[in-house]
């Protein structure tokens, strides 16, 4: 088995939920550095509300989260972003009355505009041409483009994806894991919320697999698939990514 980095991002422990709703429970996960970490896992298992955890969106009741081994728990999402930490929404997350141009710029520091933008284009060429362009006004899939191009303007450590290929045609789920093994290959750390499951699993160095709030599976992407698990959670995905 190969040898995973010491983690970047490690959450211990965590128990998170809304009002009187426990959704994670006791869940722990660690994203390598310069690895990438994909979480699978069925509808309402918990996968949004673990990465809301991991950013600071969404406050712990019980746990550690860890950031270049630092304990940071309970920090805000603003800390966190300071910290080196990007998370791109479930549903994309822009502002589609902004162009193109504004939703990006409002991420970046002042004084890095220029430079932040002409990193996103050169990564999206779409985001270079359609740059006065309303967000809104965007296919979905240059959305998701737009959406993870972030990546590029705030320089991240660590990027937190949440379902980036969902809705997309074929191809632009191409253009997606493309630029995930692009981030990755630079040295971003990646922790990955996947519906692809066989796509994710050729980018991961580390899988888990969350159902109904906990951790029932984690290892390397191999044992994934030899493992009973993947039958039970898994299998039914093949058809919907072909
Ligand atoms: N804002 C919220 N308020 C109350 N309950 C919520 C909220 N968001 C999610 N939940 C509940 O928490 C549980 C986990 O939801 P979550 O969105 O984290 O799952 P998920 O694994 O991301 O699902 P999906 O695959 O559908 O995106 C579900 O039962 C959901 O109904
Ligand atoms: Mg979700």
């Amino acid at each position: 088995m190969t040898t995973l980095n010491p983690p970047i991002l490690e959450l211990r422990g965590i128990v998170a939920g809304y009002d009187d709703t426990t959704v994670l429970r006791d869940v722990s996960i660690a994203v390598p550095e310069n690895g990438v970490a994909v979480v699978l896992g069925p509808n309402g298992a918990g996968k949004t509300t673990l990465l809301r955890s991991a950013s600071g969106l969404l406050r712990s009741s019980a746990g550690e989260v860890r950031l270049h081994d630092e304990v940071v728990t309970g920090a805000s999402a603003d800390k966190m972003a300071r910290l080196g930490l990007c998370h791109i929404p479930e549903g994309r997350g822009i502002f589609p009355s902004l162009t193109v141009r504004e939703n990006l710029v409002v991420y970046a520091p002042r004084g890095e505009r220029r430079d932040a933008l002409e990193r996103a284009a050169a990564a999206f060429p779409v985001i270079g041409r359609k740059a006065k362009q309303l967000a809104g006004q965007l296919s979905g899939g240059e959305q998701q483009m737009l959406a993870l191009a972030r990546a590029y303007v705030t320089k991240p450590r660590v990027v937190l994806v949440d379902e980036a290929s969902m809705g997309l045609a074929p191809l632009v789920v191409d253009q997606v894991f493309a630029f995930l093994s692009r981030l990755a290959s630079e040295g971003t750390s990646l922790l990955v919320v996947e519906q692809y499951v066989d796509r994710a699993l050729a980018i991961a160095d580390v899988v888990y697999i969350l159902d109904r709030g906990q951790i029932v599976f984690s290892g390397s992407p191999g044992d994934v698939r030899h493992s009973d698990v993947f039958d039970r959670y898994l299998a039914v995905d093949t058809a919907a990514a072909s």
